[in-house]
């Protein structure tokens, strides 16, 4: 096996530069991983956050919904992918359930950090998980929030759908982004929500937000490895691939990387109105 390229050392991002980040206007450029190989192959094309989500039960193990994914399966995943990184920031998902109440949450958050050598947690939902939130990051655990189209909702929500359109959504959304800053979260994923809607969110709070299907006014994007690089079966409108201009794994990475830092990605096509 050949291991990947030694990139040009770049200082290990932390979780505050993520903020500095925002204030001077620099795109955090964030992927899915779930193996070291495919981790190097991210961090040597200069991704900025790399992130263990639970994507990986729809992607990997190939079930309908995340829901399945376990926190011992996070923690093998994470650690592996942590294996292949030397500067990129790694975030690993909160599985469905492992948040139900903030004590749960903080022994999957240790384990998380001690075991799978994530910097930070990624949390669905704002309401009962604001008290999830402020529990974490007062005992040391740094957390992403994640609003708009939570995947782990697919029941309540009934579908993957684009979240936020109508007055009253778009005003909740705005409050629970407020709301997830207060309590303590360092950044923010908003999925499949209106672009307009996201650069307002984006505007109206201090933390970064990283959006998928949210425009191109969030201060990163985030995306779906194997959707970057056309695994999927059927292509979601937010995703674009990227393989085809970067002719290879490593250069499709960097082609996303060079498009989200240039703003040419994601253009108003792969947006919602
Ligand atoms: O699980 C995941 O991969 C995610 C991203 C889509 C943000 O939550």
């Amino acid at each position: 096996m050949y291991a990947a390229e030694a990139p040009p050392s770049r200082p290990a991002l932390t979780v505050p530069e993520l903020r500095r980040m925002k204030q001077d206007g620099r795109p955090i450029v964030a992927l899915t991983a779930y193996d070291a190989g495919f981790a190097a192959v991210l961090d040597a094309a200069g991704v900025d956050l790399v992130l263990v989500g639970d994507s990986l039960g729809m992607v990997v193990q190939g079930e309908a919904s995340t829901l399945p994914v376990t926190v011992d399966q996070i923690v093998y995943h994470s650690a592996a992918v942590a294996r292949g990184l030397r500067s990129a920031l790694l975030v690993a998902d909160m599985p469905f359930g492992a948040d139900a109440t903030p004590e749960r949450a903080l022994d999957a958050g240790l384990r998380l950090l001690k075991e799978g050598r994530a910097a930070m947690v990624k949390i669905e939902g704002a309401g009962v998980k604001l008290e999830t939130i402020r529990f974490l990051v007062e005992r040391e655990i740094p957390v992403c929030a994640h609003l708009g189209l939570t995947p782990q909702s697919v029941h309540r929500l009934g579908g993957y759908k684009v979240q936020g359109r109508e007055l009253a959504a778009a005003e909740r959304l705005k409050a629970e982004a407020q709301a997830v800053e207060a309590a303590g979260a360092s950044a923010l994923v908003l999925e499949c929500v209106p672009s307009s809607l996201a650069a307002a969110i984006t505007r109206e709070v201090g933390i970064p937000t990283i959006g998928i299907g949210a425009g191109a006014d969030c201060d990163g994007q985030v995306l779906v490895l194997h959707d970057l690089l056309g695994l999927g079966v059927r292509r979601p409108r937010f995703v674009k691939d990227f393989l085809q201009d970067g002719g290879s794994i490593a250069g499709a990475v960097r082609a996303y990387a060079e498009a989200v830092r240039s703003r040419a990605f994601p253009a108003a096509e792969h947006g919602y109105a």
